[in-house]
């Protein structure tokens, strides 16, 4: 699926500035080496991919750089507020950490499966030639316990002010899991520290309209690739992040996500309601995603 969300970000980033709604110049790299050359040969290739893709899957093209441009913009306004380090998890084929100047300063860790690491660092070794120093790799399963000892053995400071990110990361891991990171985000980092994540509410089937039934078909979809959905948060996002020790809670779900990007030339463009964006607080510090649940 990192693949999958990369190719989206490379075709959105092919559009004008005044059209696209996310902007990843390095995400061309991470895609198959037939894909990336229909793209560079011809002009038109990312419309036609992206009307593929719409064709397919009705949304989820428009949840997915809204997703993006929401994590960067969070990030931005977060990075001069005394964050020490940045711990990505699933990070996949995320390039922030590359392609954002403010990233470039501080200690961020991307953490994901031993495989999908081991294609990301050949693919950045390509791309700049040798790896950034504040850029830390964590092979790491996190459906096993022992993230606090792999972090810990490269370097990871539990007593600084940490920004933890997941992105399309949540909906992919088992509950037990779940509870896991975001237990182990309370008890390894001081006050103040903050989790931004996307996650699938529960479809208790009640749900209609073209919202919904786009959910229902992404989820067969990526099911189908060998990657099911494994969590979604049932009941209210908010007793699900107080429950488990977080403050300052924020909320963002796919309507609002489209209020405040599709406008101008993407007035009308459709958004999957697959996701919703949540941040929170470790303490009582606030953090600003949204409006409150
Ligand atoms: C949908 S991709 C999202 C990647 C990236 N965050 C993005 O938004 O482009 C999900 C990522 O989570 C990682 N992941 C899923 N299950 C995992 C696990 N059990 N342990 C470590 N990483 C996992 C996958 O390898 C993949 O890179």
């Amino acid at each position: 699926m990192a693949e999958k969300i990369a190719v989206i970000r490379a075709c959105e980033s092919m559009k004008p500035e005044d059209e696209r709604i996310c902007f990843d110049p390095y995400a061309l790299h991470f895609l198959d080496p037939g894909t990336r050359q229909a793209l560079l040969r011809n002009s038109g290739a990312f419309r036609y991919i992206l009307a593929q893709i719409e064709n397919q899957l009705p949304g989820i093209s428009g949840a997915l750089v809204a997703r993006v441009r929401c994590f960067d913009e969070f990030v931005q306004q977060s990075t001069n507020t005394g964050y020490g380090q940045i711990i990505i998890l699933g990070a996949g084929y995320d390039t922030r950490a590359y392609r954002m100047d403010d990233l470039k300063t501080i200690r961020v860790f991307e953490v994901d499966h031993p495989d999908t690491i081991r294609v990301k660092v050949e693919k950045i070794r390509k791309i700049f030639g040798t790896l950034p120093n504040q850029v830390t790799y964590v092979p790491a399963d996190l459906e096993e316990d022992g993230l606090e000892l792999k972090l810990a053995d490269r370097g990871y400071d539990p007593t600084c002010r940490t920004l933890f990110l997941m992105e399309g990361l949540v909906m992919y891991l088992s509950p037990a899991a779940v509870d896991r990171i975001f237990s182990f985000t309370v008890k390894n980092s001081p006050k103040g520290s903050s989790v931004l994540f996307d996650y699938c509410p529960e479809d208790d089937g009640t749900g209609s309209g073209a919202g919904w039934a786009s959910v229902r078909s992404a989820t067969a979809f990526v099911s189908r690739q060998g990657e099911p959905l494994r969590s979604c948060v049932p009941g209210s996002i908010r007793d699900f992040l107080t429950t488990r020790g977080f403050a300052g809670i924020r909320n963002m779900t796919g309507a609002d996500l489209r209020q405040a990007y599709f406008t101008g030339k993407n007035r009308g463009r459709t958004i999957s309601e697959l996701y919703s964006i949540a941040s929170a607080s470790v303490g009582t510090q606030t953090c600003t995603v949204g409006e409150e649940p």
